[in-house]
């Protein structure tokens, strides 16, 4: 050990179980590629405004959790706790919304910061699949999002999970019901962070976990008997697409983010078997964001799935991936010639694509033969300075234990049509 530890609420992803989490971006990222999506990358940190006016200023993500740091040049920047506001910058920077093609359909991977208070399933530093529609406003789209997270969490194997799905109503009907909810609040018996709250964000209250709390909204006005007609309609088209592609949701009236900058179409997938971190992903519309950022008016919408959650909901369900054995072909040397000559076999074998180690460090049989098992390989290729007199390596399967001369000139062969 050294004298470090890996910063509180991270983790170090180490092999075997980092193929876990390759694979599991893999899955969420497939269903993307295969939609219109195309791949972008953002910096790792922006400008602390970007999401200031955002995600909101006066979200937990912004007040509390945010990385930030002034640079030596006296820029102020944050390592980024989410990955829409960047993404969607990054689009108007570029001007990808005037190439004509609308919706501008985008997915990333990558490493999101929030200080919050670590425990299982939350972390300071996590992982993401997002995936982000800018540019248009059809129900459509907003159902294709939905299925699609569908298809990765079940492409996956994962069964028990459930998606929550609420309509946030827009800048005509949900100012209607801010202000019914805030008259509510205001008769209750709360404490003056959460009264404040009540005065900036009232929605935000809604999602206070405190069982005192949570008693006093039972009789809350619900946003859904708020809706305008556009928005019940936009949000009953939503349900009738998701129904007729098969995949199944509950209505959550009470749903809200954590993020301020949703309007109409709201979900979340919660996993029931992670405890109290549940949510394995979240997303939903966000139709004034552009605007917010001083772009121009683009309806959009989008998801991100958490990764880390993800694999902690593949272990909850006891769901193992099938990963491709790491190794097929291990090659082992008995002395300097050998050390040549196999080498170059592995190089050889190597530009065929069949993946192959190779004893390193000068070890004796025995030691290379217990890392050649450990490598999980198939099949081990040893040789020696009689064998090499002969001209043939001993291929040994390591399954059956059987073990054969083969020629040297025929042993890439050899091993390419037995592994198939
Ligand atoms: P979010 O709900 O804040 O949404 O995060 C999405 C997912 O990231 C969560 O459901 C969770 O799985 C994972 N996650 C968030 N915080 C942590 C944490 N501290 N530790 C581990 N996992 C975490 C967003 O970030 C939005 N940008 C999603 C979106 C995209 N909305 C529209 N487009």
């Amino acid at each position: 050990m050294s004298t470090f530890k890996a910063p509180k609420g991270t983790y170090d992803l180490l092999p075997p179980d980092s193929a876990t989490f390759l694979a599991v971006r893999e899955a969420i990222a497939r269903p993307l590629r295969n939609s219109g999506y195309g791949y972008i990358e953002t910096p790792g940190f922006e400008s602390v405004e970007l999401f200031a006016r955002g995600v909101g200023e006066s979200t937990d993500i912004v007040t509390k959790e945010m990385y930030a740091f002034e640079t030596k040049g006296g820029s102020r920047l944050a390592l980024r706790p989410e990955g829409t506001a960047s993404v969607l910058r990054a689009a108007l920077e570029a001007n990808l919304h005037k190439a004509g093609n609308l919706p501008v359909k985008l997915w990333y991977s990558g490493s999101y910061y929030r200080y919050e208070r670590p425990q299982k399933g939350r972390y300071r530093h996590f992982s993401q699949v997002g995936a982000e529609a800018i540019g248009a406003e059809d129900p459509a789209l907003d159902a294709e999002l939905i299925i699609l997270a569908d298809q990765a969490y079940r492409s996956l194997g994962l069964r028990n999970f459930r998606i929550l799905l609420n309509s946030l109503g827009d800048k005509e009907c949900r100012p209607v019901y801010r202000a019914a909810l805030q008259d509510f609040l205001r008769g209750l018996d709360l404490d003056e962070e959460t009264l404040r709250r009540a005065e900036i964000n009232p929605l935000r209250v809604l999602d206070d976990k405190r069982p005192d709390v949570q008693k006093q909204l039972t009789d809350a006005p619900i946003l859904r008997d708020y809706l305008c007609d556009a928005c019940k309609a936009y949000h009953e088209e939503v349900r009738e697409l998701i129904t007729a592609a098969g995949v199944s949701f509950e209505d959550d009236a009470r749903l809200v983010r954590g993020l301020d900058y949703y309007t109409r179409t709201t979900f979340e997938f919660v996993h029931d078997g992670l405890g109290a971190q549940s949510a394995v992903g979240g997303g939903g519309r966000y139709d004034g964001l552009s605007e917010m950022i001083g772009g121009p008016a683009l309806p959009s919408v989008g998801w991100a799935l958490g990764v880390d959650r993800t694999v902690l909901a593949l272990e909850a369900e006891g769901v193992e991936l099938p990963l491709p054995s790491v190794t097929s072909v291990y090659a082992v040397p008995l002395g300097e010639e050998a050390r040549r000559v196999l080498f170059a076999k592995v190089t050889e074998l190597r530009k065929l694509g069949i993946s192959t180690d190779f004893a390193y460090g000068g070890k004796g049989l025995k030691g290379a033969m217990k890392n050649a098992n450990r490598s999980g390989a198939r099949f081990a290729i040893v040789a020696g300075e009689r064998d090499l007199a002969e001209g043939v390596v001993q291929l040994k399967d390591m399954e059956s234990g059987d073990q054969a001369p083969v020629g040297l000139n025929e042993i890439v062969a050899e091993l390419e049509t037995r592994l198939g």
